[in-house]
């Protein structure tokens, strides 16, 4: 599957334009992630572009989140181990019982979980700021994700697993708002 057909398979299902957004969001921060790993980076972004393939889905459903990804994925053509990195997102939350025990192991999951998280309180931040990303500061964003009242259901705990891939959480925050900051027309922030 192609970047353009991946986007043209999210497009066909019931997003919401916040979805979309979300797609490409994290899709970026995994590129740049790729990129400092000197890792695949067309393959980390299809990881974060396809993450949640199955939300439109499963919005109603949390318990199938990850869960119904599986299928859609396999009869896409991806391998056992693009669709475990997608599905090891959903680890360890009490609203998806078959996968609440299981653990993040490997770098790409932890990226994975940190970037899409991430991307929920940068965008909540901008949103404060009229919109405007291109000017927010590494120094904002670490202290709104200190507050932790701010865009509260976006799991600190969650964007602090980067640690585990031996990059400190500034510089998370460094690369993603400049990944973000490239693609701001695309995700309707200025
Ligand atoms: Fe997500």
């Amino acid at each position: 599957m192609t970047r353009n057909e991946a986007i043209e398979f999210l497009g066909s299902m019931n997003q919401q334009k916040s979805d979309m957004n979300h797609y490409l969001e994290t899709e970026a921060i995994m590129k740049a992630l790729a990129i400092r790993f000197g890792d695949d980076v067309e393959y980390w972004g299809m990881i974060g572009l396809l993450h949640d393939v199955d939300w439109a889905l499963t919005r109603d459903n949390l318990k199938e989140h990850c869960i119904k990804a599986v299928k859609i994925l396999k009869q896409k053509g991806f391998d056992e181990e693009f669709i475990q990195t997608v599905q090891s997102h959903g680890y360890g939350y009490d609203e998806i019982p078959f996968l609440k025990d299981k653990q993040r192991e490997n770098r790409i999951e932890h990226a994975l979980v940190a970037a899409e998280t991430l991307t929920g309180i940068v965008y909540a931040y901008a949103l404060v700021r009229s919109k405007k990303i291109s000017d927010m500061s590494i120094k904002g964003l670490k202290k709104t994700f200190n507050d932790k009242r701010f865009a509260e259901n976006c799991s600190r705990e969650l964007v602090r697993e980067i640690e585990k891939t031996g990059l400190t959480l500034y510089e998370l925050f460094e690369l993603s708002l400049n990944a973000l900051t490239e693609i701001k027309e695309k995700i309707g922030l200025e």
